[in-house]
């Protein structure tokens, strides 16, 4: 069985041809990144004018690397939602172009199941039920996932707690923003926070007094901005904030924080539920010191973890595929008529 997978939902064009629903034929992806660096953030239209200019070149490019053709393709999966809808538009459009000139069947993936699906290449066996913490710069989410086959064919999804503000990547992008580091934010605080004290400044975990197993990052983001104003400290690039001692220890202080804002709602998750493996996905999930955490307290728990391999944690198409693959084996297939669904859900 292969899949031809494609994802444009927000600001990478991403194609991969994806057999048996794990196995990498290729993987392609054009980030558009430095584009939108210099606005400090995403500009939806920006975004899918690039998207516009790449897709077709990135598809060929992805079916060319995997030494098939179109033809050879048993569906099409494309990013169904959620995301930026002029994005999403391009991608599903091109999708469905695909499949009708080919008579192939089209499936509509959600972006989030995408990511859940990220780690069964390195862990096909994987074992569930799982918890499943999605974090990037748009989704902070627990799901709680059972398989009724036991493995990644068939996986249901129950979400069992969310972000009340910002997502752990947007809290990155912004902390870095406010110390004048550029954007994204994750990958360079990652960097800084290695050469700081993490545990320098202690900033309070918020208490979700409901018994939600709900995350928030606001309070850490906001007692950063307070350090910023109090101390008056200019903005400096990454190369200056490398010889300042004290703004390396904000930056791994505030990552501490956020790494322990994850785990909190997940530890509390895994003693109700008592889930067999715990699974990390999404653009944080390169984050070092969450995966060197999350490592050392699953095992605490008695918990198998599972992360994708550094390329599979931001958007990508190969776990569009993967994800198009199992629902292609439970029939689940799209009409036509689908149309883009910006807020999709997935539990
Ligand atoms: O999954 P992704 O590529 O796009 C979304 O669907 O949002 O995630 C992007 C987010 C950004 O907020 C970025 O700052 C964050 O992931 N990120 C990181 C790291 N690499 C990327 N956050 C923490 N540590 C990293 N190493
Ligand atoms: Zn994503």
């Amino acid at each position: 069985m292969r899949v031809l997978g494609i994802e444009t939902s927000c600001d990478e064009t991403a194609s991969a041809v994806v057999e048996d629903g794990h196995r990498i034929l290729s993987n392609v992806i054009y980030s558009q990144v430095k584009t939108h660096a210099a606005f400090g953030g995403v500009v939806p239209e920006i975004a899918s004018r690039e998207h516009l200019a790449k897709i077709r070149h990135i598809v060929d490019q992805a079916i060319a690397d995997s030494g098939t053709t179109l033809d050879d393709m048993d569906a099409i999966a494309v990013t169904a939602g959620p995301g930026l809808i002029g994005c999403l538009l391009v991608g599903l459009t091109y999708a469905k172009a695909l499949s009708f000139s080919k008579n192939k069947p089209l499936i509509g993936v959600n972006h989030i199941e995408g990511h859940i699906y990220s780690v069964c290449f390195e862990h096909p066996d994987a074992e569930f039920p799982a918890l499943a913490l999605v974090v990037s710069g748009g989704h902070t989410n627990l799901f709680w996932v059972e398989s009724p086959t036991g493995n990644f064919q068939h996986i249901t999804y129950r979400l069992i707690g969310k972000t009340r503000d910002d997502a752990a990547g947007e809290a990155y992008d912004k902390v870095a923003k406010l110390l004048g580091l550029q954007y994204p934010g994750g990958p360079v605080i990652d960097r800084l926070a290695k050469l700081g004290n993490r545990n320098a400044i202690s900033f309070s975990i918020p208490k979700i007094s409901d018994g939600a197993l709900d995350f928030s990052f606001s309070g850490v983001k906001t007692a950063v901005l307070r350090i910023v104003r109090e101390e008056n400290l200019p903005p400096k690039n990454e190369a200056a904030t490398r010889e300042d001692p004290h703004r390396l220890d904000i930056l791994a202080s505030f990552q501490e924080s956020v790494v322990h804002m994850l785990w909190s709602p997940t530890a509390k998750a895994a003693a109700q539920l008592k889930p067999r493996s715990l699974m990390v996905s999404g653009g944080v999930a390169a984050n070092s010191r969450l995966k060197e955490y999350l490592a050392e307290k699953a095992a605490e728990a008695g918990l198998r973890f599972y992360y994708p391999k550094l390329i599979f944690t931001s958007d990508n198409a190969a776990m569009i595929a993967a994800a198009g693959s199992a629902k292609l084996q439970r029939g689940e297939t799209a009409g036509l008529s689908i149309s883009p669904d910006p807020n999709m859900r997935l539990a």
